[in-house]
């Protein structure tokens, strides 16, 4: 286009001149699209790029009369605040049933058959069906009012979708408008996909800017497609295979094939490798060349779906729940592939679990090079002893990572050593360890682990820890990335990089001083909240006040979790007799406490803090202050969490057990034991009504 056109103001073009240059705007932004989304090599700049949108922009909101249906604004649109509008499909969209093997869909042949009694009894009737790839993608429903395109929505639960009309202008091979000859009502459904290229190019992008990568690429298809900024779902590469039809408002074939002719004449992408089988062998032999031949196709194909060709068929059929009589999907098998396992890495999960991860001689698997495999876990190791150097099989099914099926013994060197899994963490070298019944091991340097260290600083900072305001989770994650903050402690020592945030994104030095002041007042914590902050596992609110109350100061606390290490000592007794502290609860206390890294962690915050005593206030006076208190049998007139409540609102302590350090035990009807014990060990006991009369009740 003309220069001069171009640099003219908005305000001075004249009719034609605005119609000439959204024209040309529409065609020159749509060419570029194509270089940067399809080719991957745009022949502009970002910023050259974001001019001809700017330009364009301008231009419609002066002369909104001349807006173009396939105007670029329309293709990508501003990020939708919220989530996505719900869209009420004018027809359902269907799933399909599926079958496994040739004698199932033999049967299946043979039911549409008796269904359509003419076939039943004339077997020389031919029954034609057509066989197509059966996309691993997510189907979308693609509506045209007068040939312009004007809706796109996700299945949902098939009667009601997403609307993700934006996002659906940024398929690769999309048409905002069709021929002449469309129906006034077209709707047109198909499956939205990631090609095999397109998803490792992403999952290459995605692993480099340290962004989550994608499973599969039906995976990274449905999170591309909805995300809410569609200027995202542009930069992913999506296809899309026309497959179906939903409303139309007059038909257009009388045959699934006649309508996948028309989609294709009107320019719909339709998969190359549809075929019309006449019968039974033609079908079977679709299927076992689509079989061999899936890995080299360039997308995923998770089996054929076949459809009866006749549309007045097709009525007759009708529906069972929600899938068509008409169809079915016949499911290939898991793919599989042989490679060596090169290493066996250990990643630490975000709280602390170990899992281990194969990494692989790269194998292409159904056409998607594989380099990792999961291992799960220590005992799925242990079970197919797999170990570094061993040739396994590997199987890439559907929604999963690929996972070692199995070692091949035969090809295991002699020199080869049984895998020892780590007991101590890699990334921070504290001691790993496997509860029973928990199936991975984990790692106990939780604050310190750096692995770990988001999700603690998270929690550390939340409500009911430290309650720190104006420091959320992104702000942790990027004190984090930028090596501002590492341990809890760090926090009371951001002060020290005022400088830094302020020179930070977002941060304006009034909210830098702010975040500052909400820390230094968190500098004095009850001793609960202190303990509940550390995010020992298991130990929830609840719990850190229990501890709290037993043994009101962190030294205490921390002196008994020390002296507990010694199985069978008074200190763990004691730690199990907290009434609600069972022997799980006491060994993660335990462990944690046995892990160097974490007392340096504490004693870290100590030196920034003040960790208030336990209190309860109004209980001075009470006779039960202090006391230890076990209640057995069942009584009159309270439950036993009222009579426990009450008693810690005086200042006891309620123990779940009997020993010399019980100071009353008080005895309801139909007690054993603990009466006895009580006895025993000459513990004073209380009847109910002296219970009652002791509180105050
Ligand atoms: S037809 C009324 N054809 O498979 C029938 N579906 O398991 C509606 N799919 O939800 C579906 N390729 O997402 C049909 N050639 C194909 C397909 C196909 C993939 C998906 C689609 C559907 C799912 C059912």
């Amino acid at each position: 286009m003309s220069g001069a056109l171009r640099d003219m103001p908005v305000e001075e073009l004249t009719g034609l001149d605005v119609v000439v240059e959204l024209a040309d705007l529409a065609r020159e932004i749509a060419e570029h699209d194509l270089a940067y989304h399809q080719k991957d090599a745009p022949k502009i700049n970002d910023a050259e790029y974001d001019a001809l949108k700017l330009r364009n922009s301008a231009i419609e909101a002066k002369f909104p009369n001349q807006i173009r249906a396939d105007s670029p604004s329309k293709r990508v649109g501003a990020p939708v605040a919220g989530g996505f509008s719900k869209v009420t499909h004018a027809q359902p969209m269907l799933s399909l049933s599926n079958v496994f093997n040739e004698s199932d869909y033999r049967e299946f042949i043979e039911g549409v058959r008796r269904f359509l009694k003419e076939l039943a009894d004339d077997p020389s009737l031919p029954l034609e069906m057509v066989s197509e790839p059966k996309i691993d993608g997510l189907s979308i429903s693609l509506r045209y009012e007068k040939g312009i395109f004007v809706q796109g929505a996700t299945r949902g639960d098939g009667a009601m979708g997403e609307d993700v009309t934006t996002n659906v202008r940024t398929l690769k091979n999309f048409n905002e408008t069709l021929p002449s000859d469309v129906p006034d009502v077209l709707e047109v459904r198909g499956e939205v996909y990631m090609s095999k290229k397109d998803f490792m190019a992403l999952n290459t992008a995605q692993e480099a800017a340290g962004k989550k990568v994608f499973a599969n690429p039906r995976n990274a298809a449905a999170g591309s497609l909805r995300q809410l900024d569609s200027i995202i779902t542009a930069r992913r590469p999506l296809s899309f295979f026309a497959y179906a039809l939903g409303q139309v408002s007059t038909p257009i074939s009388d045959t699934h094939w006649g309508i996948l002719k028309r989609l294709k004449d009107w320019g719909f992408p339709v998969n190359a490798e549809t075929k019309l089988c006449p019968d039974i062998a033609t079908v079977l032999a679709f299927y076992d060349r689509l079989n061999e031949g899936r890995a080299g196709l360039g997308y995923d194909v998770d089996g054929i779906v076949y459809k009866v060709n006749r549309l007045d068929y097709q009525e007759r059929l009708g529906f069972v729940s929600r899938a068509p009589r008409w169809s079915i999907a016949h499911k290939f098998p898991a793919e599989k592939a042989t490679t060596i396992i090169n290493t066996i890495d250990i990643q630490v999960g975000r709280t602390g679990s170990l899992t281990p991860v194969a990494r692989l001689e790269p194998v292409t698997v159904g056409g998607v090079v594989v380099s990792n495999a999961t291992l799960h876990n220590e005992d799925e190791i242990a079970r197919k002893d797999v170990r570094v150097g061993d040739t396994v099989i590997i199987q890439r099914a559907g929604d999963v990572i690929p996972q070692v099926l199995k070692v091949v013994m035969d090809k295991r060197s002699s020199a080869s050593q049984t895998y020892q899994f780590p007991h101590t963490c890699p990334e921070c070298g504290s001691r790993a360890v496997q509860e029973e019944g928990e199936v991975r091991r984990r790692c106990t340097g939780g604050l310190f682990c750096p692995a770990q260290a988001v999700e603690r600083l998270k929690h550390f900072v939340s409500r009911n820890a430290f309650d720190i305001e104006g420091i959320g989770g992104k702000h942790i994650e990027s004190f984090i990335r930028e090596g501002l903050i590492k341990t809890p402690a760090d926090i009371f020592r951001l002060e020290d990089h005022v400088e830094a945030i302020s020179n930070k994104e977002g941060w304006g030095g009034k909210s830098v001083e702010n975040l500052i002041a909400s820390i230094n007042d968190k500098r004095a914590i009850p001793l609960e909240r202190f303990i509940y902050s550390l995010g020992i596992s298991q130990v929830g609110q609840a719990t850190a006040r229990l501890l709290a109350k037993q043994y009101g100061s962190l030294g205490a606390w921390r002196g008994a979790m020390a002296a507990a290490k010694v199985s069978g000592s008074a200190a763990f007794g004691d730690l199990t007799n907290i009434d609600g502290i069972g022997p799980s609860v006491a060994k993660d206390l335990i462990e944690f406490f046995h892990e160097e890294h974490n007392r340096d962690v504490i004693d870290d915050l100590e030196e920034q803090l003040t960790i208030k005593d336990f209190t309860t206030p109004d209980i001075l006076a009470s006779p039960l202050a202090g006391k230890t208190m076990v209640f057995t049998g069942s009584m009159e007139t309270m439950s036993r969490g009222e009579a426990k409540a009450k008693a810690e609102s005086l200042g006891a302590k309620v123990a779940g057990s009997v020993s010399r350090k019980t100071d009353y035990v008080v005895i309801g009807a139909d007690a054993g034991s603990k009466a006895r014990k009580a006895e025993e060990l000459g513990v004073r006991t209380l009847s109910e009504p002296e219970w009652l009369d002791m509180a105050g009740a």
